[in-house]
């Protein structure tokens, strides 16, 4: 049994309106992919599956000679992440076995601690169904009305106020045996942003890991200062 990292990067990152797609932004001098990576490309991992749009071009100019050629690209990448993600899966059957455990993380989180992947590892090695990181909710959530996208709305209004007790906020990487995952991808339906909520589909209960607050998802134009300073501290 082996562990292998995938990670999505064929997403344009319009949230975070720049020109060039998300994951090659610059932080610290070196594209957002490039952190994301070194992030992960660790042992026990024994390959970084990096899946991309079809028609990238940025991915060849860049050097990830430090990774030592632990980073395989795989151009496959779909028109959502769940796609991309099964896309990029697939692709990698040829060398990853179907209980090979797979580390499947967001270009867009650079900042992972090296902490919080060990945590990972070591409480879902020993688990039947899988698990990820995530960070139970510290602030009030708000529920607005059905139909309002908050992000462009000019007046929005509660609706209701949640139970936060039971809220926590998933991030990744998300890790679950390589065939599980394939078949709750390949089978799920409706709105899937995560890889844990496809497993859920199959009736099963991933294992939340404690992650912490450093791992950022960098979204927003202002997510780079904060990013570009936790990777200065480090
Ligand atoms: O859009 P969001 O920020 O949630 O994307 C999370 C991750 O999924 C990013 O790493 C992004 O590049 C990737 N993604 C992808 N293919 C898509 C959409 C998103 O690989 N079609």
């Amino acid at each position: 049994m082996s562990y292998f990292a995938l990670i999505p990067a064929a997403g344009s990152g319009s949230r975070i309106g720049a020109a060039s797609p998300k994951q090659y932004l610059p932080l610290l001098g070196k594209p957002m992919l490039h952190h994301s990576i070194g992030c992960v490309a660790r042992a026990p991992i024994e390959t970084v599956f990096v899946v991309l749009a079809p028609g990238d071009a940025a991915f060849a100019q860049h050097d990830w000679s430090a990774f030592g050629g632990k980073v395989e690209p795989l151009y496959c990448g779909g028109g959502t992440r769940r796609d991309s993600v099964l896309n990029g899966l697939v692709a990698a059957m040829d060398v990853v076995d179907a209980d090979d455990w797979v580390l499947v993380h967001d270009a867009a989180r650079p900042c992972l601690p090296h902490a919080d992947l060990e945590r990972l590892i070591d409480e879902v090695s020993v688990d039947e169904v899988g698990g990820l990181l995530a960070l139970a909710v510290a602030e009030t959530v708000k529920r607005v009305a059905l139909g309002v996208d908050a992000a462009v709305a000019d007046e929005v209004r509660v609706e209701c106020t949640e139970d936060r007790s039971r809220l926590w906020l998933a991030q990744t990487p998300q890790m679950f045996r390589a065939g599980l995952l394939a078949q709750a991808l390949r089978d799920a339906r409706g709105v899937v942003t995560d890889e844990a909520s496809a497993v859920e589909m199959l009736g099963l209960h991933p294992r939340i890991v404690r992650g912490s607050r450093r791992n950022l998802k960098v979204t927003f134009p202002e997510d780079m200062a904060i990013a570009e300073s936790m990777l200065g501290q480090e």
